[in-house]
């Protein structure tokens, strides 16, 4: 794992930008997985900027997004079909045909977890998966004891999941209890992994992720063991990090030739 440390959200927010940026010119029909929640907008919002300045292009981009509520009407203000058209889509050069979204409203679920599987897969799979994290270490809605060769299906959110997303539907009693998520195998099969975590109170998570066991209970974990991950986490977020001086020594001291920062030139 690469770990790296940045002063605060929005230094974190633009150095993942850079990241995506990097993967972008190298590879202009990239297949990006997105993530929702309040830690990936400040990217979104870079990389908006990007597009819009700098004429960074998204057309030949294919979007998988990791998860979706079970039973909210797409066009609902807090589903994520609406969180990603708000945050991201309506902004960029993205092809809707392009952007994939699991359909929560899916008249057999287990079919159309199949289907996005499937969907995945005939697009080559996925090159950069963006992820946050949750309070309790999961990632998609991949809650704690999710299987890590777990696949796309339905999940029940844990009470502490709903109780921290209830900030957005106006109370806990109106966030659904399930959701379509991939897997944590799913996510695993990504060729790059970025996962974003800001302020203290994910500080817990992100040590556990990175320092503590490989393990079911913090899904998170599963990437100790991918190939090719990158955490980018602001200095709250990165406070429980024991081993944090080192992780800054080898990100200043990366050769030239494997830095990807605009800064880092
Ligand atoms: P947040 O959610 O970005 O809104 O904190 C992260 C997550 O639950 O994966």
């Amino acid at each position: 794992m690469e770990i790296v440390i940045k002063p605060d959200y929005e230094t974190m927010s633009r150095c993942a930008g850079d990241f995506v940026e990097a993967w972008l010119r190298r590879k202009p029909d990239l297949v990006l997985g997105l993530a929702t929640g309040s830690t990936p907008l400040g990217l979104y919002r870079d990389l908006i900027r990007r597009h819009r300045d700098e004429k960074l292009a998204f057309a030949r981009v294919t979007t998988f997004n990791l998860d979706e509520y079970i039973g909210l009407p797409a066009d609902h203000p807090q589903s994520y079909h609406s969180f990603m058209r708000e945050n991201l889509f309506r902004h960029v050069d993205l092809d809707p045909a392009r952007t994939h979204l699991p359909d929560g409203n899916a008249a057999e679920i287990a079919a159309e977890c199949a289907a996005y599987e499937a969907a995945i897969r005939s697009a080559g799979g996925i090159d950069l998966q963006i992820l946050g994290i949750g309070h309790d270490g999961h990632i998609g809605f991949n809650e704690p004891s999710s299987s890590l060769r777990s696949r796309t299906r339905i999940k029940t959110l844990t009470e502490q999941t709903v109780r921290a997303n209830a900030r957005f539907f106006g109370g806990a009693d109106k966030v659904p209890r399930h959701a379509i998520t991939v897997g944590v195998g799913t996510i695993f099969e990504a060729r790059c992994c970025l996962l974003l975590a800001t302020g203290t109170e994910k500080a817990a998570a992100v040590a556990a992720a990175v320092e503590g066991p490989l393990t079911a209970m913090c899904p998170a974990s599963a990437l100790q063991f991918h190939e090719s991950c990158t955490l980018i986490v602001d200095e709250a977020a990165a406070v429980g990090l024991k081993r944090r001086d080192y992780y800054r020594y080898v990100y200043d001291s990366k050769p030239a030739w494997q830095q990807w920062e605009k800064s880092a030139g």
